[in-house]
């Protein structure tokens, strides 16, 4: 380690993953470990907030030994500890924040409270020489959120979001209805690559008409789409059916990143969350920063899902500024832009 390399904590446990890594001001993963819950979830078709945050406390601190015996770092090698604040799940999220709050006052480091989508957007820039230059777009594509985001010098601005559920939430409540568990994302995902979009006639989103200035998402329409072919056709061919589906939930973001791409002046497209490991949703974006010479920021797929290298990678500039938090900061389940 360089003299002048400076080094974060990062924790996450804001939904069904906990997850704790070291990154450098390179913002470079030094270490990371993440514990998923899917096979607890599974069992019940969708996350169980009570489970998740029992759960979190039972994992939380034998990973952080792990991560700090296999890294070799001490605590006073420590710049800051950053820990997801919001949004989630309220008892994950306060497993995650206690923990953090406990190792800053014991181990006397400075704590950052982030933002989780902040930390989705910098999943990104992980392993990656440089972060893009502002103003840049950002689309974040996640369980629980479907958003494009204008990020400048001042701020950021919100273009798009849904207005009901996120595109991988109607992933998994698709998936659901069809029988292949939780989550559905990776499963269609795979299904709809071995199918014909040509065979299932699904309805296009938000497409003309009233909608034809429209920037939101909606995800819900489709939904009921998929539960009536799911409840009245017979012999469903699921792979053609997801090919169906998952074309037409990308193309609506395709459309929405087009429209914004084109209203704006910007140096790079990036995007994250969990859904930006989904297949089409990558060929779709490396296409749009071709045809609009944008540098394309996708992260590597392991980085997709919640972890705790991207809320360290996110903290770095606030680490820069000295822009610390207090210990008695809250949590907070809501989406609200800031710190
Ligand atoms: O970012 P994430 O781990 O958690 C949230 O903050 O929501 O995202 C999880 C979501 C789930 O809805 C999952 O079904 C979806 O990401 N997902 C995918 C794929 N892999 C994960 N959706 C579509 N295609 C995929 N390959
Ligand atoms: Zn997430």
């Amino acid at each position: 380690m360089s003299i002048m390399e400076r080094i974060i904590l990062g924790i996450e446990s804001s939904c069904d993953d906990t997850s704790i890594a070291i990154v450098n001001s390179n913002l470079n993963v030094v270490v990371m470990e993440t514990v998923s819950q899917i096979s607890v979830h599974t069992l019940f078709g969708g996350v169980v907030p009570e489970i998740a945050a029992r759960n979190h406390i039972a994992y939380i601190f034998p990973l952080l030994d792990r991560i700090m015996k296999s890294s070799n770092i001490k605590p006073k090698d420590i710049d800051a500890i950053a820990v997801t604040r919001r949004p989630g799940l309220i008892g994950s999220l306060l497993v995650g924040v206690m923990a953090a709050k406990g190792l800053s006052l014991g181990w006397n480091i400075p704590l950052i409270g982030v933002n989780h989508l902040d930390g989705h957007i910098a999943s990104a820039f992980l392993n990656r020489k440089k972060s893009p230059d502002k103003p840049y777009l950002s689309l974040i594509v996640s369980g629980g959120h479907t958003s494009i985001v204008e990020v400048t010098e001042d701020g950021q601005r919100t273009i798009s979001q849904t207005l009901d559920d996120a595109a991988g939430e109607a992933y998994d409540k698709v998936s659901k209805m069809a029988g292949l568990g939780y989550p559905g994302g990776p499963v269609i995902d795979k299904l709809a690559q071995k199918g014909d979009p040509d065979k299932y006639d699904l309805p296009y989103l938000l497409k003309g008409g009233k909608h034809t200035n429209a920037t939101f998402f909606s995800y819900s329409g489709i939904k009921s789409a998929m539960k009536r072919v799911l409840d009245n056709e017979k012999n469903i061919v699921l792979e053609d059916l997801m090919a169906t589906f998952q074309i037409r939930v990308v193309e609506l973001i395709e459309r929405r990143l087009e429209s914004a791409i084109s209203k704006g002046k910007y140096s790079a497209l990036v995007v994250s969350g969990g859904v930006s490991a989904n297949s089409q949703v990558r060929k779709v974006a490396t296409a749009l920063a071709d045809k609009h010479d944008l540098e394309l920021y996708l992260p590597e797929l392991k980085y997709c899902q919640d972890n705790g290298a991207m809320i360290a990678a996110s903290a770095f500039e606030r680490l820069e500024q000295s822009d610390f938090d207090s210990l008695d900061f809250a949590v907070n389940p809501t989406v609200r832009p800031g710190k």
